[in-house]
Order: C-alpha cells, then structure tokens, then sequence
C-alpha cells in the first residue's frame, strides 16, 4: 500500500450502516473516522437541555445566539475502538442516540448557520486527508474533491429493524412503529430541506446494502480505496 492518504465521504439516509462500515474502514486503514450526524445530534442536545427544542416549540434564533458557547470535540475510546462525542466537555454518546433526539435532530439540521459552524469544524478535521466521514452532505458539501465517494440506502423496513435492535440492545424502551415513523420522517426532511439537503453526489458510488452483509461491502468498498491509493 502506498503512504498517500485520501477522504472518503459517506453519505446515504438514517440506519443504512453508514457508521459501522466507516468504522471498520478507518481502523483497517488507519485512518480517522468522523461521525458528523453525531455533531448534529449534540448540537439538538444542547439546544434541549437549554429549553431551546421541544416537541411543540423551536426558538431558532436563541439557538443561533448560542452557537459560539457551543464546543464539540471528539476523543478516541481505546475500549471501544471509535471516538465518541463530547459536549462542552461532557461525554454525550449515549445521550446522543436517544429516540428524543432522533426525533428533533432533522429540525435543528435544517438550519444554515447550525451547517455552516459544523462543516467549518469538518474541513479543519479532514484538512491532512487520512480521514473516513459519514453524513449526509460530505461528498456533496463538505468534501466535494473527496477521492472516494459513496452513497449507502437500504429499504426503510431493513433500516428501521437494524435502528430497533440497536436501541432495544442498550436496554432503551422503543416500540418499532415509532422508530420506522421517525426513519421515514427524517428522510423526508434531510431530503427536502433548502441547505444541503441529502443528495448523490454525481460521483458517488451507490451501494444497496439491503441484502449485503458487512463482510461483502467491506471488501467491495476497499477494493475500491486500493484503486485510489
Ligand atoms: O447520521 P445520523 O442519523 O446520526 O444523523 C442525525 C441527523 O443529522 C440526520 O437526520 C440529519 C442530520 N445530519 C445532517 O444534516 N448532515 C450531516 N452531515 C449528518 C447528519
């Protein structure tokens, strides 16, 4: 393999295994690994321990007031092999993935200065390349000269089931019809808000993975990153 590092952006809509595949990736190769949903996950967490989001009501521009008190950072777990998400200093991965926060994340994505500080905060991570990204808008937006881009879907259902296990796997309190609404509903509004809504990007490689266990997307995927090193 040769010393040259590249970006590889992952783009594809909620509970396509965007992030598992990304993980295994950036640890074969390693490379960083930037989960961005995560950010705009803890991004909606302060804005509801703040009173900023609730399910009824939305004080956008507090929130935007408030960008700059705002610290995200990320710290590498060795125990877990990933790095997890930090906010204002405090460990936030679990608090992150609630169904409360699936549920208000979208709402708090759509807005423009929310994106601009979190993409800034991107290309400085990826700016030595080596680094492995997954969002909606990295091929598109964040890393539109990324040297491998891909672009993962799978049916809702597949999605939704794989999302249950997870959460019913940490012992959260979910029922299943709750999780494909929210699946459903989050792709209708990644897909069809103003600012970078989740798109292909042109050069994006698709991938179904519906029926493709990791193994086989794994090794399609680095046959792929070995044509570009
Ligand atoms: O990848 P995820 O499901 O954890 O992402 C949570 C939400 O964050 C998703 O519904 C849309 C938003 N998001 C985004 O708008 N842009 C990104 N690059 C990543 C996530």
């Amino acid at each position: 393999m040769s010393n040259k590092k590249i970006i590889i952006a992952i783009d594809g809509f909620s509970s396509t295994g965007k992030s598992t595949i990304a993980k295994q990736l950036a640890k074969h190769l390693n490379y960083i690994y930037v989960d961005t949903g995560a950010m705009y996950r803890a991004v909606t967490l302060y804005a509801m321990l703040n009173d900023i989001i609730d399910k009824n009501s939305f004080d956008k521009q507090q929130l935007i007031n408030d960008l700059n008190l705002i610290q995200l950072s990320f710290t590498f777990n060795p125990a877990l092999g990933f790095a997890e998400m930090y906010l204002n200093g405090v460990n936030v991965e679990k608090e992150i993935r609630s169904i409360e926060v699936s549920k208000l994340v979208s709402k708090v994505s759509e807005i423009s200065e929310v994106r601009k500080k979190l993409v800034q905060e991107q290309q400085q991570m990826g700016k030595d390349k080596g680094i492995v990204m997954d969002g909606r808008d990295i091929g598109t937006v964040v890393f539109p000269d990324a040297e491998l881009k891909l672009f993962m879907t799978a049916s809702a259902d597949k999605r939704a089931v794989r999302r249950y296990k997870e959460l019913i796997d940490r012992g959260d309190n979910v029922k299943y019809d709750e999780i494909l609404q929210n699946v459903q509903e989050r792709d209708r509004i990644d897909s069809s808000r103003k600012d970078s809504p989740l798109v292909k990007a042109e050069d994006a490689i698709e991938f179904d993975n519906s029926d493709m266990g990791l193994n086989e997307q794994f090794e399609r995927i680095m046959s792929l990153v070995n044509d570009r090193l």
